[in-house]
């Protein structure tokens, strides 16, 4: 029989501090009502200094595994575009963190799109018999690369981490992810991007002080782009599944702007009634993005057991991705 891999586990944490529209730095020269109108971001959560990417992502995949309800996983997959360092990848220590001795643990850098190249990470080592339970990881800290007196980016993003566990099991089991679809464009590479610290653009000692290491966006050009590259993946997942737009209960897209997954929504056809978002309560949080608005969407009952749910994302790379499932029955644990 085919192999699949079977969400089975959800968890999600977001650090305390809540900065909303107003808390924002008064030179910003912006306001609540523009960023809540052009956004339908109201507040996102932000880490204290000191605390990493590890932290954020060793509570949400402590919180998956008890939703799981196993303590135990063979492959800790983290997606992330804000690692604790450069070498090594952040995964080991989070997998050691949460008990998980000699588990396979490696980070996933494909920015936004990140919990969609994981998931496809994921599904492949337990489809080939690698693994037999995965835990995946979105987890960002992006308030450790964001230039706070750029109205571009500083009201746009947020820290967060959400987790999902996933299991072999049959193609047919709710949970069990479907045709996914992948790409990229590097051609869109100077759109979004952080170039202080890599190897092109080498740090000097105290440079970082210059905000070489700040994200820059092109936003009113990364937005087309966004619906459009969107659009096409779930297009591309839809026919892989010979499943219609109808027959889709539920879209949850990477919340980077109300406006795209507003707009992504009426391109495809999906009416407002079935787009779960909270992007005004954590702004964009980029690989964090998807398992958080899945969390929330179950904590708020606005996705259930039965639904037929179209999963899309995109972010700097350019890089987008798509998959489709029918949510599965999840216990939440705190
Ligand atoms: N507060 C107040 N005014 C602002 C502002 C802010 N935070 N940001 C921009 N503006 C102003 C601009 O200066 C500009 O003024 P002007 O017309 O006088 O020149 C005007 O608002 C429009 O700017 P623009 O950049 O075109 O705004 P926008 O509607 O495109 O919104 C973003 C900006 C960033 C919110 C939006 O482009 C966006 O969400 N882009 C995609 C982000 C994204 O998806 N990123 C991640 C992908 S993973």
């Amino acid at each position: 029989m085919t192999r699949a891999a079977v969400i089975s586990g959800l968890g999600g944490w977001l650090p305390p501090r809540v900065v909303t529209n107003d808390d924002l730095p008064a030179e910003l020269d912006t306001s609540d009502r523009w960023i809540r109108t052009r956004t339908g971001i109201a507040r996102r959560h932000f880490a204290a200094r000191g605390s990493a990417t590890s932290d954020l992502a060793v509570e949400a995949g402590r919180r998956a595994l008890a939703s799981f309800g196993e303590p135990n996983v063979d492959a800790v997959v983290l997606a992330t575009t804000t690692p604790d360092r450069t070498c090594p990848g952040t995964a080991p220590e989070v997998a050691t963190r949460l008990g998980l001795e000699d588990a396979a643990a490696f980070d996933v850098n494909a920015a936004c799109a990140g919990f969609l190249y994981g998931l496809a990470c994921a599904t492949g080592l337990i489809t080939t018999g690698v693994a037999d339970r995965v835990l995946l990881i979105g987890a960002e800290t992006y308030s450790s690369i964001l230039d706070p007196l750029d109205r571009g980016t500083a009201p746009i993003f947020g820290d967060g981490a959400g987790a999902v566990v996933l299991r072999a099991g049959a193609p047919d089991e709710p949970g069990a992810i479907g045709p996914i679809d992948l790409g990229s464009d590097g051609t869109g590479a100077e759109l979004i991007r952080a170039d202080g610290g890599g190897s092109r653009q080498r740090l000097a000692e105290g440079r970082e002080r210059d905000g070489e290491h700040y994200l820059t966006m092109a936003g009113r050009e990364v937005f087309k782009h966004a619906v459009v590259r969107m659009a096409a993946s779930c297009q591309t997942v839809l026919e892989r599944a010979a499943v219609g737009v109808a027959d889709i209960d539920r879209l949850v897209a990477h919340q980077a702007n109300i406006r795209i997954v507003r707009q992504l929504a009426d391109e495809l056809g999906i009416e407002r009634d079935r787009v779960v978002t909270n992007i005004d309560r954590v702004g964009n949080t980029a690989a964090a993005s998807v398992p958080l608005a899945l969390l929330h969407g179950v904590a708020d009952g606005t996705l259930r057991p039965g639904q037929r749910t179209l999963l899309t994302a995109f972010g700097a790379g350019l890089t987008w991705g798509s998959t489709l499932l029918t949510w599965p029955d999840l216990v939440l644990r705190d």
